[in-house]
């Protein structure tokens, strides 16, 4: 009886201790998409540094692929009480209910990477110039095309993701005029093919193309689609091909693929994220580009951005984008193109990379 009495008290004593820790307070919640995806886990590593210089606490939670996941993770946060809310959504339009939460309670809500959209519950987005990754892409293709009829291949990521539309937008904005000159012919996609005399395209125009030629940013849904189209089309449409891949993960599959097909003799493949395994594959000719986003740049926008709120002062903002509801003011930064040429001036002088990370840096 003394002895449960004990086991009471002690049990006592430490109840408000133990709810005082699941109270801890949190000050800024940051949600990323998954951490099965390098992209995702190089923003992890700079907010971690940025963290590390700032009095404020911060907690990083991963959706893990799941809008339901995503929910419970901003349910968290509210608990916790954060002031501002950082999230790069899984599924923009699910993400809206979401972050609809966290307006309810008073929470600033900064958009990252991705826009979050149908919803006026977004504060501010921090991101990319996203267009202009596209139009990278583009330019990457036709500045490496001569004459005409060039096999082109089309892809895009997930239909879910604003970000596909825009870096398709950017993509179209440079091929279209050269697929209506016949300097491009498009092999995999009626949609894009019923489309090319075009030059903008509404959304669901490029929903329509989008829905044909995702990949789901999904490394298994590129290379089955990949080898879908190489398969349905005759040896005069493979020979050089030109490849639009929409992100690194997904054109390290679809090179695989084109290059262990025996009628492609020659491909270019474009990518984006300078991930490591596409720098490795850059710099051994296998990936012919990457478009770089700096990470740290972006992180450290977000967490200032979040300062400058919870400080009481509205942040500097350089552009609007329309999420379908309202204009969302948007911090935007710029990216750089990465070749072989220029892997080492632009992802190893700036400390961004290891040399020792790589192999045939010379
Ligand atoms: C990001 C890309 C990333 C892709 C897949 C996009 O929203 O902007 O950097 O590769 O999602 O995760």
């Amino acid at each position: 009886m003394k002895k449960l009495f004990a086991v009471l008290l002690a049990l006592a004593m430490l109840t408000p201790l133990l709810s005082a820790a699941a109270l801890a307070a949190t000050d800024v919640g940051i949600v990323l998409p998954t951490k099965d995806e390098p992209r995702w886990l190089q923003d992890q590593a700079r907010f971690e540094t940025v963290i590390a210089d700032t009095d404020y606490s911060v907690e990083v939670l991963f959706s893990q692929g799941s809008s339901a996941t995503e929910r419970t993770n901003v349910e968290t946060l509210i608990a916790k009480g954060v002031k501002v809310l950082i999230i790069c959504a899984q599924d923009a339009g699910a993400a809206a209910l979401t972050v609809e939460l966290a307006k309810e309670e008073g929470i600033t809500v900064i958009s990252y990477d991705r826009l979050i959209t149908d919803t006026e519950a977004v504060d501010y987005y921090v991101t990319f110039d996203s267009v202009a990754v596209g139009e990278a892409m583009g330019q990457y293709l036709l500045d490496n095309a001569e004459g005409v009829g060039n096999s082109l291949y089309l892809y895009a990521g997930a239909a879910t993701d604003n970000n596909a539309f825009l870096f398709f937008e950017g993509a179209w904005n440079i091929l279209q005029p050269k697929i209506a000159d016949g300097t491009f012919v498009i092999r995999n996609s009626s949609e894009a093919i019923a489309l090319q005399d075009q030059p903008k395209l509404t959304r669901d125009q490029q929903a329509a193309i989008i829905g044909q030629i995702t990949t789901d940013w999904d490394f298994n849904v590129a290379k089955s689609k990949a080898e879908a189209h190489l398969t349905a089309v005759g040896a005069d449409e493979k020979g050089l091909c030109y490849i639009l891949a929409p992100n690194d993960g997904t054109a390290r599959s679809i090179a695989d693929v084109f290059s262990s097909d025996a009628d492609v003799n020659g491909y270019y493949v474009t990518g984006q994220d300078a991930e490591i395994a596409s720098v490795q594959y850059v710099i051994d000719g296998l990936q012919s580009m990457t478009v770089f986003k700096d990470t740290r740049t972006l992180a450290q926008d977000a967490m200032d951005m979040a300062i400058t709120v919870m400080e009481g002062s509205i942040p500097a903002t350089d552009a609007a984008y329309n999420n379908t509801v309202v204009d969302v003011p948007a911090k935007q930064t710029p990216v750089v193109v990465v070749t072989k040429d220029n892997v080492v001036s632009v992802l190893i002088d700036t400390g961004y990379y290891a040399v020792s990370q790589f192999t045939g840096i010379k």
